[in-house]
């Protein structure tokens, strides 16, 4: 009989790709995907801990499977990612939630297809964390869910310790991929269609670091636009500390780069950013972002940003304010400090109260809204590359490289999903609207 797997995935795009991952497992093992969990045989949470809502999101969900245990039990349910990975999880969902068959960690994800053959034959639940992390593992199977888009890890881990963030203690240490292990996986992606290749990592502009023999992101983004085909390379996430002058011009000069820039702030005030061991401060930060501006064609500069950080005043806060006002970032992505166990920011003092945390990310949401708003009528008139993606009545759907969608006015035949120059017309109900260039 036909047996079915279900995935939940919380967290970052390494997380969803992870998950592609852990489908390709559960596929080699003759399971099939299903959209609805009260089918599924295998049930994988695979979990986040960036915030405490995160984890306690994860949390009651799986608190929800109790049920569907109770009427299957030979339901499996696995809970894996950052959250397992964290200290104390294992233990706690051992003791909370005991109808959990299988625990495992970021280190061993690539061994979830042994755990659950084991667990098929043997019926005993499986607890399985590794500490530390291990050799890049090449050979784990894949499913790709992600229509026009593949992602790549370029590198594991991170060394940097932003005080507030547990990234670091989930994901272990740095480890870049070899170059030739990527350009590999790249070609193998490009012949397959696939037109947006997104290479992940926590600080992209470190990848090569530890090879210490010169290889380093610029070397690899020339690299890979220079292969053949019709594609477009993006990658998350820069670190204002690591982006190099260097990474900008490849940027700004080939064509088969993404002119997408995330480039998390954190925040406007250089006391915070010291506080929070982020490795630049707001001139350095302001630098790049006019060199990007200067050289970058059609760049679009996103951001993250953490309020109420332990001792922000109304005066930091208005520090970031402004640098959002001024940068006039394509989108921010903004979050109320949460303390994280084991983080040196959950011992400092001065922490801020929620109400105030609050009120600030709000107050931030609404000024992102209102830049949005105005750069969208400022696109209007514009001649833009769009990916052509999928075909309606008479028009199509399309996507620009900053990942708005546009509606596309044209009833001729387009071999599907192509590259082409469309120019805005105008906005309708939100929505960009264009024709046709070429
Ligand atoms: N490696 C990336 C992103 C890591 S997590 C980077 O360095 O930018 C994504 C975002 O979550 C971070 O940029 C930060 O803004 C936010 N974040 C991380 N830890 C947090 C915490 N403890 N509380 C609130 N937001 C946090
Ligand atoms: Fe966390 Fe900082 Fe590493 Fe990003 S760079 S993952 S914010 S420690
Ligand atoms: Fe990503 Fe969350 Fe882990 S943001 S790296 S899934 S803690």
């Amino acid at each position: 009989m036909q047996k079915f797997y279900y995935i939940k995935t919380y967290g970052c795009q390494m997380n969803v790709h992870e998950s592609e991952k852990l489908a390709g497992m559960l596929k080699s093992l003759n399971y099939e995907e299903t959209n609805n969990m009260e089918n599924a045989d295998v049930i994988v949470f695979n979990t986040c801990c960036i915030r405490d809502a995160a984890e306690q999101k994860v949390l009651g969900n799986i608190g929800a499977t109790k049920k569907l245990k109770k009427l299957n039990p030979n339901l499996i349910i696995a809970v894996c990612g950052c959250m397992a990975q964290e200290d104390g999880r294992k233990d706690l969902i051992k003791e909370k939630y005991p109808y959990v068959s299988i625990v495992f960690g970021t280190h061993n994800l690539h061994k979830f297809k042994d755990y659950l053959i084991e667990y098929n034959q043997k019926k005993q639940k499986i607890y399985n964390i590794w500490e530390k992390e291990e050799e890049i593992n090449e050979n784990v199977e894949m499913y790709r869910t992600s229509n026009n888009n593949a992602w790549v890890n370029i590198m594991y881990g991170c060394n940097n310790f932003c005080t507030y963030c547990i990234v670091p203690y989930v994901r272990g240490r740095e480890r870049s991929r070899a170059m030739d292990d990527i350009v590999n996986e790249v070609k193998g992606l490009i012949k397959d269609g696939y037109k947006y290749i997104t290479l992940l990592g926590q600080n992209v502009n470190s990848y090569g670091n530890d090879f210490k023999d010169g290889t380093n992101f610029a070397k690899l983004l020339k690299t890979l636009a220079s292969l053949e085909g019709d594609f477009r390379i993006k990658f998350m996430t820069s670190h204002p500390k690591d982006l190099t002058e260097e990474v900008i011009n490849t940027i700004a000069t080939e064509k088969k780069i993404s002119k997408v820039i995330h480039l998390p702030v954190q925040s406007g005030s250089n006391k915070i950013l010291k506080l929070m061991n982020r490795n630049y401060t707001v001139e350095h930060y302001k630098d790049l972002i006019n060199l990007i501006k200067q050289r970058v064609p059609n760049y679009f500069i996103s951001t993250d940003i953490i309020v109420g950080f332990p001792n922000e005043t109304e005066k930091d806060f208005n520090e970031t304010y402004n640098l959002v006002k001024e940068v006039n970032y394509g989108g921010v992505f903004a979050f109320m400090y949460s303390p994280r166990t084991g983080t040196i920011a959950e011992k400092m003092e001065n922490q801020v109260p929620q109400e105030i945390k609050n009120q600030r990310v709000n107050k931030l949401l609404a000024l992102s809204k209102s830049i949005i708003k105005k750069q969208n009528e400022q696109l209007v008139g514009k001649v833009l590359e769009a990916l052509v993606e999928k075909r309606n009545d008479n028009y199509y759907e399309a996507t620009l490289d900053c990942g708005k969608n546009v509606i596309l006015n044209y009833d001729g035949e387009l071999s599907l999903p192509t590259f082409k120059n469309v120019k805005i017309t105008g906005i309708n109900k939100n929505k960009l609207v264009a024709c046709l260039c070429d």
